[in-house]
């Protein structure tokens, strides 16, 4: 029995990690989104309970949900999963993933696994897509649906 990681901030969900998750969900037999503090990030949109709502309205039931405020390696090994599972849009990305997944296998053994972006979801990230919300853009085919509608609700308060 294989169980994946799906770690992120998360804020919030976009398709292009709902189409990450649902890869990972065809490869391994368990996988769990996991909604993890990033400290260059501390301030988000969304509550970590709303991410996490966010999530479970846009996956499969059978993907678990879950928040891990501390070390993502703590949460793994005491879940015994077997590998963190991360998209990679570009070269970019790239950079940014290594030494998070070096540091990782150092401190516990856990491999990640990167699984090229859809073309169609390369450019979209979270902080670009809300930035677009927040000016009034159109975030059609950026979001789930009730994520759309979430990001522009929270704009309008
Ligand atoms: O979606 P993000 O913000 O790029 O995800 C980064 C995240 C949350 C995976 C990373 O910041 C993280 O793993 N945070 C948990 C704390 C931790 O374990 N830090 C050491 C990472 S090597």
């Amino acid at each position: 029995m294989t169980k994946a990681v799906c770690p992120g901030s998360f804020d919030p969900v976009t398709l292009g990690h709902v189409d990450i998750i649902n890869r990972a969900n065809q490869m391994f037999d368990e996988v769990t989104v996991l909604v993890t503090g990033n400290p260059d990030k501390p301030s988000g949109l969304f509550s970590v309970e709303e991410r996490m709502e966010l999530i479970r309205q846009s996956v499969d039931s059978s993907i678990k949900v879950d928040y891990c405020s501390g070390l993502l390696v703590d949460y793994t090994t005491e879940h015994g999963a077997d590998v963190l599972v991360k998209g990679l849009r570009s070269s970019l990305d790239y950079e940014y993933e290594l030494p998070m997944a070096q540091m990782n296998r150092r401190l516990s053994g856990i491999d990640t696994v990167f699984l090229l972006t859809d073309e169609k979801y390369g450019y979209i990230s979270s902080s670009l897509c809300k930035q677009v919300a927040k000016f009034g853009g159109d975030v059609t085919g950026m979001f789930p649906e009730s994520v759309g509608r979430a990001v522009k609700e929270k704009y309008r308060q």
